[in-house]
């Protein structure tokens, strides 16, 4: 065995060990499928608006069709994308053990890669939702109008169903994403900055729980610190490996 194979190996046979296992991805792990960040994607036409304007309540009552149609521009770059080795390897993972996967990423390919049960904590751009009472709504892709249509139950403009600057994440998600981490022996924490609370805090709970924590992502992170191993490399790479060694 290579040295460089030896925190992989560490890490497969402490996921072999584990019994309840969690995995927190962020948008690292949907970068080899070209996924561009939130602010990466204020390009072109984008540059000139500020995130505020785009993705928060307030930016959406000056200008909902505006908000409307950066996030039907973001659907759609997402649904010309696919899901890369990284999401696949996850999905091959759930199948094999009892794992909770939670996601701050809105585009939908761990499902596309075949995962099961994700919690969302930043939402879904294929969901949209009602702005007075969170009337929940799915609209194809195809049949998506250039601006906000009216709550087919109360009348109130939709809205993508995606957490803004300011806003709450979704309460039951979240509950939902900490009662796992507390009762979880293993966190997989994969391609997220740890810089966006509360799902940066998800790690450190796992930790403080006595979870064993393993981190993958490229660079050093606000969360290595905590973590009891980290895998420097891309996702995409790492992953398969992990699964395949399982
Ligand atoms: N594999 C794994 N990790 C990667 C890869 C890769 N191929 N490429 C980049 N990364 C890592 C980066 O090193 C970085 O640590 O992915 C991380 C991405 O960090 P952020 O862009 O901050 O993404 P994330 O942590 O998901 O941000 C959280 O912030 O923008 C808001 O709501 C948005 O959900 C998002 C939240």
């Amino acid at each position: 065995m290579r040295a460089a194979d030896e925190p992989l190996a560490a890490a497969a046979q402490a996921i072999q060990h584990a019994r309840r296992l969690v995995v927190l991805t962020g948008a690292g792990v949907s970068r080899e499928s070209g996924i561009p960040t939130f602010r990466d994607a204020l390009e072109g036409l984008w540059a000139q608006y500020d995130p505020q304007q785009l993705a928060s309540p307030a930016g959406f009552r000056r200008d909902p069709t505006l908000v409307w149609q950066w996030y039907a521009a973001r659907r759609r770059a997402v649904a010309a994308a696919q899901p890369n080795a990284a999401h696949i390897a996850l999905a091959r993972l759930g199948a094999v053990k009892a794992t909770t996967l939670i996601t701050q990423n809105v585009d939908g390919l761990h499902e596309a890669a075949g995962s099961t049960a994700v919690l969302h904590l930043h939402g879904a751009l294929d969901r949209y939702k009602c702005v007075d009472r969170g009337h929940g709504h799915d609209i194809a892709l195809e049949t998506l109008p250039d601006a906000p249509p009216p709550c087919s139950v109360c009348g109130a403009l939709l809205r993508p169903d995606v957490v803004w600057f300011g806003e709450m994440l979704p309460p039951e998600i979240l509950s939902r994403a900490i009662a796992a981490t507390e009762q979880a022996d293993l966190m997989l924490v994969v391609g997220t900055s740890g810089l966006v609370h509360p799902a940066a805090s998800l790690p450190l709970l796992a930790a403080q729980c006595g979870a064993v924590t393993i981190e993958v992502n490229p660079e050093a992170t606000a969360l290595t610190p905590h973590m009891t191993l980290s895998l420097r490399g891309a996702a995409g790479a790492l992953l398969p490996a992990l699964v395949d060694s399982l």
